[in-house]
């Protein structure tokens, strides 16, 4: 096991998981799953900083329903650590559609909807970087 290949990501708890109290069954999948929780917090953001936290998506559809969303209560922002824990994470997570998830992911085991999904997860990199700087400046 070559240490250098242990990286980080972000994770965000969604409104709706926090709000139904999911936060320690959430953080024990990644556990479970040999990612480290470098560091937890919750909080909540408002409008302005969740479309800038979702700038990427500017241009979907979904954008103004996604920030106002993301902005709507309390959420939780996790920095996990593991080795591969960008993908490992994307795994945990399952597909962005909960009723497209495959069986004992977070997504399907939470989600409610496709924009109430649980949990957001950094899916590159550059963005696993950016996205912690975000939260954790
Ligand atoms: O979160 P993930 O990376 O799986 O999906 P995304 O394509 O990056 O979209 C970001 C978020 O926008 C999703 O997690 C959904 O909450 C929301 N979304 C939505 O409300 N409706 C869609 N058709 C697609 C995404
Ligand atoms: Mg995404």
């Amino acid at each position: 096991m070559n240490k250098n290949s242990s990286e980080r990501t972000l994770s965000i708890i969604k409104p709706d998981a926090v709000e139904r109290e999911l936060e320690t069954k959430i953080k024990k999948i990644f556990l479970d799953n040999k990612l480290n929780i470098v560091d937890s917090k919750k909080i909540q953001i408002s409008k302005e900083e969740a479309e800038e936290f979702y700038k990427t998506h500017q241009t979907k559809p979904f954008y103004e329903k996604l920030c106002s969303y993301l902005s709507s209560g309390p959420i939780i922002a996790i920095i996990l650590d593991g080795e591969n824990a960008i993908q490992k994470n994307r795994d945990l997570m399952g597909a962005t559609d909960p009723k497209k998830a495959k069986d004992g992911t977070i997504r399907k085991l939470y989600g409610i909807s496709i924009d109430k999904n649980s949990v957001h997860g950094s899916d590159s990199l550059e963005n696993a970087k950016a996205e912690i700087a975000f939260f954790f400046n």
